[in-house]
């Protein structure tokens, strides 16, 4: 099955086979081609080029892209997108007056995330979370990685993480899945954290690694959830167990999270909306992705993610949803990139660098997904027709996505 785009207004984020992430001043460049066509043939890019050098090829489909843009699908690389109901009612609350962290203190929050996710069968629990793939996946987003952590017992983040893997194997999408047994305390263990950690590092990781359902480990290190001492704890277990850590730091708090994941070679560091000079330090040198969420800190009223500082400091930066029930009920990458550039002074560039080559490298398969390149999976985005590219993020809350092709095929 081969398909052919010709006539593509341009062709975006155009890189050679070795670029895997693109940092600092880099991340203002995006590299185009004007009049352009792609050919995909079954799952992969093979060939790409300017419509002035195309000689007639054959194809199984032709798509006309003329007056459209091509770009790489999204590549979200921090959801928690496998949840049960939602937390609308709290919603309400915050605008009534009560703050996020005083809904988590009388058990509402993840807590009663959890509590609906324990009473909701794993069936009913894939159900719930495909409506919602399948929703994202027209939105453009091509890979996307998904986190348990709304089960806090080991039975229900086992139910979690398989129900990750349910979606992974029934799904067009590329999926990557993340361990985040400590997410909250459960009420059970008020007043004996550590007990819960133990439980976490002994139980949980082990079953975790042991049946293969989890990559990477992540852990909620903020104040009121879990210290510098407990994430250290679990993301040595986690390595132990070959999980690669990709946490949550920096929230509400800046106390050391971010020197303390680059420590441990985190993939990724997540969050960052409180961010000081020595966490940027700390990321220089390092292997680690900052990732930003404007989405979680749109609604919930928390600042932006530095991005200027973290680009300006020569680092790179990736963009994500943290699509969840609590901090962040959307799953809508379109949404990111324009809230990157309106509210984090993001240029278009570097919020497309970031929402697609940085993302598949915050998410481990920028080898494979985040850029046009020959050999590369085939998940592209063909846009409405529209003037440039700026207007990606410029019209923001507009729909511009005309098809969207998975693993060369057409899903939109
Ligand atoms: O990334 N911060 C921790 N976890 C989620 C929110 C969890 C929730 O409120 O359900 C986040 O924002
Ligand atoms: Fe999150």
């Amino acid at each position: 099955m081969s398909l052919l785009i010709i006539n593509i207004k341009e062709l975006l984020q155009v890189r050679e086979t070795n670029v895997t992430i693109v940092k600092g001043n880099d991340m203002k460049i995006l590299p185009t081609i004007k009049n352009a066509y792609v050919l995909i043939d079954y799952d992969t890019i093979v060939e790409y080029g300017s419509m002035d050098d195309y000689e007639n090829i054959e194809a199984d489909e032709v798509i006309d892209a003329k007056g459209k843009i091509v770009l790489p699908a999204w590549c979200d690389s921090h959801t928690h997108l496998v949840f049960a109901g939602d937390r609308s009612q709290e919603f309400v609350d915050r605008i009534n007056g009560l703050t996020y962290e005083e809904i988590a203190a009388r058990g509402g929050g993840i807590l009663n995330s959890a509590e609906k996710l324990q009473n909701t069968s794993e069936d009913e629990l894939y159900e719930q979370s495909l409506k919602r793939l399948n929703a994202v996946i027209k939105l453009g987003t091509g890979a996307i990685e998904i986190k348990s952590g709304y089960g806090l017992t080991v039975d229900a983040e086992l139910k979690m993480l398989r129900v990750i893997k349910r979606l992974s194997k029934e799904s067009q999408v590329k999926i990557k899945a993340t361990l985040l047994g400590a997410h909250a305390l459960p009420k059970e263990y008020k007043d004996n954290k550590s007990a819960f950690v133990d439980l976490v590092i002994n139980e949980m990781i082990p079953k975790v690694s042991k049946e293969r359902l989890a990559e990477y480990i992540d852990v909620f290190c903020e104040k009121g959830y879990f210290s510098l001492e407990d994430t250290e704890r679990i993301l040595n277990a986690g390595v132990e167990h070959g999980l690669i850590p990709k946490i949550h730091v920096n929230q509400f708090n800046a106390f050391g999270g971010v020197a303390l994941g680059v420590k441990y070679n985190a993939l990724s560091v997540d969050h960052l909306e409180e961010l000081n000079n020595e966490d940027v330090d700390a990321l220089k040198n390092s292997k680690t992705m900052p990732v930003a969420l404007p989405s979680c800190s749109y609604f919930l009223s928390i600042p932006y993610t530095p991005a200027r500082q973290i680009i300006d400091a020569g680092l790179p930066i990736a963009l994500a949803t943290d699509y969840n029930p609590g901090s962040t009920p959307s799953g809508n990458m379109n949404f990111v990139v324009s809230t990157a550039c309106i509210k984090m002074k993001m240029t278009p560039e570097e919020a497309i660098n970031a929402a697609t080559i940085n993302g598949a490298y915050a998410m481990g398969i920028s080898n494979q997904y985040g850029s046009i390149c020959r050999g590369k999976k085939a998940n592209l985005i063909i846009t409405k027709e529209i003037p440039s590219y700026h207007y990606l993020p410029y019209a923001f809350g507009d729909n511009l996505i005309d098809k969207v092709i998975i693993n060369g095929r057409i899903v939109l």
